[in-house]
């Protein structure tokens, strides 16, 4: 396989500053043979301490959201602007949590990833369907829906700062995994809506990441899977001990 594997640390609402730093110099010092691409993301008041202990090393700084205007009246949002100004270097976008809790939808979202974009972010989109549209036989279907929607005037060129990240909500937190198999058959399936989108070399080379319970014992199963090309990481991304075998799994 030609894609190199992404393994993304989402550290959702969790630490304080000497916390989020400790963790930040055990990564960046236990990581740095590491193979593959790496990020971290920590909440919005945790960049400035992290951004200068990932300066130089292998691991990226993400934010775990954006506004969606650049600025102005919006009281409580954090800008692009603001994020550049930090040194943030991607943003994750369409997480299940800011769809299913803080109501965002599509258009919002497709919003916020053309701002990203345009302002030279990398930018993981989340996609992801909820245990019911599983059952109900629907997840190829809301998959669809939001990588398309997502993506709405996405240009080809942008697509190269785009990752995908597949999370199925069920998975998320709950310690239940998708079997590797189930997973792959998601990716692959998102995969050719993005050849139909983009043409068969931008599919080729998109990354499309796993998340939902991600931990050390099933990294390498799911990684081992011809469409999975890493993972986005929550609970397991918040102690140095489980995150780094995630990250050299193999
Ligand atoms: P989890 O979270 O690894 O705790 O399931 C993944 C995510 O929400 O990105």
């Amino acid at each position: 396989m030609s894609r190199n594997y992404y393994i993304a640390g989402n550290w959702k609402m969790h630490k304080t500053r000497s916390e989020a730093a400790e963790l930040a110099k055990a990564l960046a010092a236990q990581l740095k043979d590491g193979k593959h691409r790496y990020l971290a993301a920590p909440s919005f008041t945790l960049l400035e301490t992290v951004a200068p202990i990932l300066k130089g090393t292998n691991i990226r700084l993400g934010a775990q959201n954006c506004a969606a205007e650049e600025q102005g009246a919006h009281t409580g949002e954090v800008s692009v602007l603001q994020l550049k100004d930090l040194g943030v270097q991607t943003v994750i976008l369409g997480h299940s949590e800011r769809r299913h809790v803080y109501r965002e939808d599509d258009a919002l979202i497709n919003k916020k990833v053309k701002l990203a974009l345009s302002h030279g972010f990398e930018v993981i989109l989340c996609i992801g369907e909820l245990l019911e549209e599983r059952e109900a036989g629907k997840a190829e279907q809301v998959c669809e829906v939001q990588t398309v929607k997502g993506l709405d005037g996405v240009s080809a060129a942008d697509l190269d700062r785009v990752v995908l990240a597949y999370e199925p909500v069920w998975a998320i937190g709950t310690g239940k995994t998708a079997t590797p198999e189930d997973a792959d058959a998601i990716h692959g399936f998102v995969r050719r809506v993005i050849a139909r989108l983009y043409g068969p070399a931008a599919a080729e080379k998109i990354i499309i990441q796993y998340g939902g319970s991600v931990k050390p014992e099933n990294a390498a199963a799911l990684m081992a899977k011809e469409n999975i090309d890493g993972a986005l990481v929550g609970g397991a991304a918040l102690k140095a001990e489980t995150f780094v075998p995630i990250a050299k799994f193999g």
